[in-house]
């Protein structure tokens, strides 16, 4: 299961990278908002430090617009994989840009029909929004099992980004079902790591230990 840092912080980017379990970082223009700074800078910063995937997001609503972003986001790095949204004109785009080799990932999915028509025109990623369902009184994990079932079915390798975690049993349901990336806040990342009974656990080993000749 790979994990995605889901920031433009390149504090957190940093941090998350140094403990060696960093697969890739999602940003979105909220999140690259929120940093207060230049965009291309930014971003070429990220992908020095991230050898994974850096996805960043166009900002264009017609397919051509997308199409010429994208084309100009791939050139600031190697590894940047570009986020189209799930509307019409971005699954025209998806087709062109996936035909000429540049890797989309498809974001704001709400339904298993919309992640199939993102697979058909060749998306790489697909980024189902699962707390924000949540945040509506949906399940958003059950959306997760029937993009995984539909993609099984046909065999689309389009990669299941499960986004918009808002806590652990999210990554936990995300990892049951088999997803294949989990994009998460850096507290969520955090919280993936420490138990309290582990915590204490130690602090007695190592009081016993001091009483060890
Ligand atoms: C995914 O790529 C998005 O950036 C993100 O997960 C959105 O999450 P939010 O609902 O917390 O804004």
């Amino acid at each position: 299961m790979k994990f995605f840092l889901d920031t433009a912080n390149v504090e957190q980017i940093r941090k998350a990278s140094e403990l060696g379990l960093l697969d890739g970082v999602t940003t979105n223009p909220t999140l690259i908002s929120r940093e207060g700074r230049e965009f291309k800078g930014l971003i070429e910063e990220i992908c020095g430090i991230v050898s994974g995937p850096v996805n960043t997001e166009v900002v264009s609503r017609d397919a051509e617009g997308m199409i010429s972003e994208a084309k100009e986001l791939v050139k600031i790095a190697g590894n940047i994989v570009v986020k189209i949204p799930l509307i019409r004109e971005g699954l025209k785009a998806v087709k062109v840009l996936s035909a000429e080799g540049i890797k989309t990932n498809v974001t704001l999915c709400f339904s298993p029909v919309q992640a199939l028509m993102a697979a058909k025109a060749g998306a790489a990623y697909i980024s189902p929004f699962v707390g924000r369902l949540d945040d509506i009184s949906h399940r958003g994990m059950e959306l997760v099992e029937q993009i995984i079932a539909i993609y099984e079915n046909y065999g689309y390798d389009t990669e299941v980004i499960v986004a918009s975690i808002r806590n652990p049993l999210h990554v936990l349901d995300a990892a049951l079902m088999g997803a294949d990336i989990a994009t998460m806040p850096y507290g969520v990342m955090e919280h993936l790591i420490n138990h309290p009974l582990t915590g204490i656990g130690l602090e007695k080993f190592l009081a016993d230990w001091k009483k060890v000749g």
